[in-house]
């Protein structure tokens, strides 16, 4: 499926009011709902884990798109599987053993990603293309919403090349406005992650706020 999917990150939600938060997205047309998992050591900020996962699970209705920037990784794969997450994906940097990570949450039941730090080259996932689902590629350094935008034009446009036939997801994630969006989605990508650029005003359940900025990408 290429069609352009949006998966607004609940990073930039109200977090004393996930359950209204992730209801209006879905609304509004949401088509995965991104869960940004951060452990304050793989990157400098910390959000949820697993049980909060698990309550959230209860509202999508959608796809639930785990994202996690923690490390290690292994130990955690059953716990969002229990969790209820679609998709899962970790960081090619978060350890020395991805290719037994994305066997490891196959294993468990769910998609598998593999996430690419802006540092990190695309030819970086080439013995993984058959062993995963999705590559996400950071257009920020993960750990924060609301960042600049950092280009990465040519390894989008290389990793589709490299894809092929391969039933593989491109995601960007970082920096995705309506400026930004339709470079990546012309480069190759087909799920834009948007976290500021969708909770605009951040704080409050406003779903046509919400609608006008979830089209507007
Ligand atoms: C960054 C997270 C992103 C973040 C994107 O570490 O992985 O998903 O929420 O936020 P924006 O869209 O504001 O750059
Ligand atoms: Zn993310």
């Amino acid at each position: 499926d290429r069609r352009i999917k949006i998966a607004p990150s609940i990073l930039s939600a109200d977090f004393a009011d996930f359950g209204r938060e992730i209801r209006a997205i879905e609304d509004q047309g949401a088509d995965w709902v991104h869960v940004d998992v951060m452990d304050g050591h793989f990157v400098p900020n910390l959000t949820f884990g697993p049980p909060a996962v698990a309550a959230f699970r209860k509202h999508v209705k959608t796809v639930m798109d785990v994202h996690l920037m923690i490390a290690p990784v292994d130990p955690y794969i059953d716990a969002y599987a229990k969790a209820g997450a679609d998709i899962l994906t970790a960081h090619i940097e978060a350890g020395p053993h991805i290719h037994r990570t994305l066997q490891a949450i196959r294993g468990a039941g769910m998609k598998a990603g593999v996430a690419l730090n802006p540092g990190t080259p695309a030819d970086a996932v080439e013995h993984l293309l058959d062993l995963t689902d999705l590559v996400c590629v950071m257009t920020v350094n993960p750990g924060f919403g609301g960042q600049k935008y950092i280009d990465m034009t040519a390894k989008v446009r290389r990793l589709r090349a490299m894809i092929g036939d391969r039933p593989v997801h491109i995601e960007i994630d970082g920096g995705m406005d309506p400026t930004t969006a339709p470079l990546m989605a012309a480069a190759g990508a087909d799920v834009l992650v948007a976290g500021s650029a969708v909770f605009k005003g951040g704080s409050v359940a406003a779903p046509e706020v919400y609608g006008a900025n979830i089209r507007a990408i």
